[in-house]
């Protein structure tokens, strides 16, 4: 991050998880229904685990908010894990019980998992619950938490986002690239959250399937961004071409494999004249034909609908197990199961959307400054008039 700072901290059975976003203006209006909305959206989807029917989340701020607006401190969030109860015998910070945590120590590492990866970096491998507690995407609340306060920064500037699940396993719903309109009728409330709620019959039975198959599934999500305007990013410094920033953040998400920008995978395929997007003037404005280039050029914002995707892997806790090895005793087993989604690609858009929230935020408030809000207004409407004829806020 560049002018924003985002921490998080916590694992997921212990008491709870922290945001830390620093670097806001003050007297930003925060609205806590919007945060605990996108909460919800994240404990959504067909195929989630048991965790998620006694959880439900909502935002606790221990810092930097006054009366709904930000103070100028940090603004720290919190997510309580109402699973504590039932695990803070094994998850003290002071004092465990030792018998039952060894009862529910992980010596078999799951493929796909940070278990083995993260327990040999840390010198954990007796016992990868260490591992997995941290590296779980109970996480992905918190970032959800701080991403619905960037989507609310966005939003005083006219700047917002929309999201679906475009594939579940190999089933397309949504070909190549999202656009905005394409995702006009995705209902948060859907089991799988696509394009087509009337299509997701098909989804439902292959989630069904894989259930009853011990298996698991992973997919491909999309989100579009509208309202950015040209010249956030940078195309001088290879750590600040927001197209490698945004791609970064969307494959930090847990599971996350690989990203695109707009057509990036399918334009490699393509000849030069069918892959770029022709530039003309219309009502005055600069328009483009095509958004292949998904509002990225050269590593800076084109004034273009932002587009990008993001390829989930199948969760890999599988109830059937997977070959490995108890690092305990050298011998052969199945990987152990412990309450796990079977799919978690209904709750991925909205964390996608938080972690495009969480960067473009950042770059807005690169571009426009202001430790206080009115300051950071002052240098919108003057960005805006800079950028004039060629683009104007909210005009499409
Ligand atoms: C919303 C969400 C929920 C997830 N739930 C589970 C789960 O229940 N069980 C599991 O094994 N992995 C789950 N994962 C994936 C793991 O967290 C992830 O595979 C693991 O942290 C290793 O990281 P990596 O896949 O990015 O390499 C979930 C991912 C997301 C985004």
């Amino acid at each position: 991050m560049r002018r924003l700072r985002f921490l998080t901290g916590g694992e997921s059975h212990g008491p709870r998880l922290t945001a830390v976003l620093e670097g806001l203006p003050a007297g930003l209006e925060l609205d806590e229904v919007f945060i605990n909305s996108w909460l919800k959206r994240r404990q959504h989807g067909f195929g989630r685990g048991g965790r998620q029917r006694i959880e439900t989340d909502e935002v606790v701020v221990t810092g930097g908010l006054r009366n709904g607006r930000t103070i100028g401190g940090p603004l720290v969030l919190e997510l309580e894990n109402r699973d504590w109860k039932n695990w803070s015998e094994i998850m003290d910070p002071w004092a465990i019980d030792e018998e039952q945590a060894l009862s529910r120590a992980v010596t078999r590492p799951r493929p796909g998992h940070a278990d083995y990866s993260g327990g040999a970096s840390t010198d954990q491998l007796e016992d990868m619950r260490n591992v997995l507690e941290r590296a779980s995407a109970r996480e992905t609340g918190a970032r959800v938490m701080a991403g619905a306060v960037c989507a609310q920064l966005l939003a005083r500037y006219g700047i917002a986002q929309r999201s679906a699940v475009l594939q579940l396993g190999p089933h397309v719903v949504s070909d190549g690239p999202p656009t905005w309109d394409g995702l006009a009728g995705v209902d948060f409330d859907s089991p799988l959250v696509t394009p087509h709620p009337d299509r997701e019959g098909d989804l439902v039975e292959a989630v069904r399937a894989a259930r009853t198959d011990g298996d698991t599934m992973g997919g491909v999500v999309g989100g579009v961004v509208r309202g950015l305007p040209p010249g956030l990013g940078s195309y001088a410094h290879w750590d600040r071409k927001l197209d490698g920033r945004i791609v970064q953040a969307l494959v930090s998400i847990h599971s996350v494999k690989a990203a695109a920008v707009g057509a990036g995978i399918e334009v490699a395929g393509c000849l030069g004249s069918a892959a770029h997007d022709a530039i003309r003037v219309v009502d005055g404005r600069l328009r483009r034909d095509s958004n292949r280039a998904g509002g990225l050029e050269g590593g800076v914002t084109n004034g273009e609908d932002l587009v990008a995707r993001a390829y989930f892997k199948p969760i890999s806790t599988l109830r059937k197990g997977l070959p490995s090895v108890d690092l305990t005793t050298g011998e052969a087993g199945a990987t152990a199961w412990e309450r796990s989604d079977v799919t978690a690609i209904g709750a991925a858009p909205v964390i996608v959307e938080s972690m495009l929230a969480l960067v473009l935020a950042d770059e807005m408030l690169v571009k426009l400054g202001g430790d206080a809000i009115i300051d950071t207004d002052a240098a919108w409407a003057a960005l805006c008039r800079r950028l004039e004829p060629w683009w104007r806020p909210g005009a499409r």
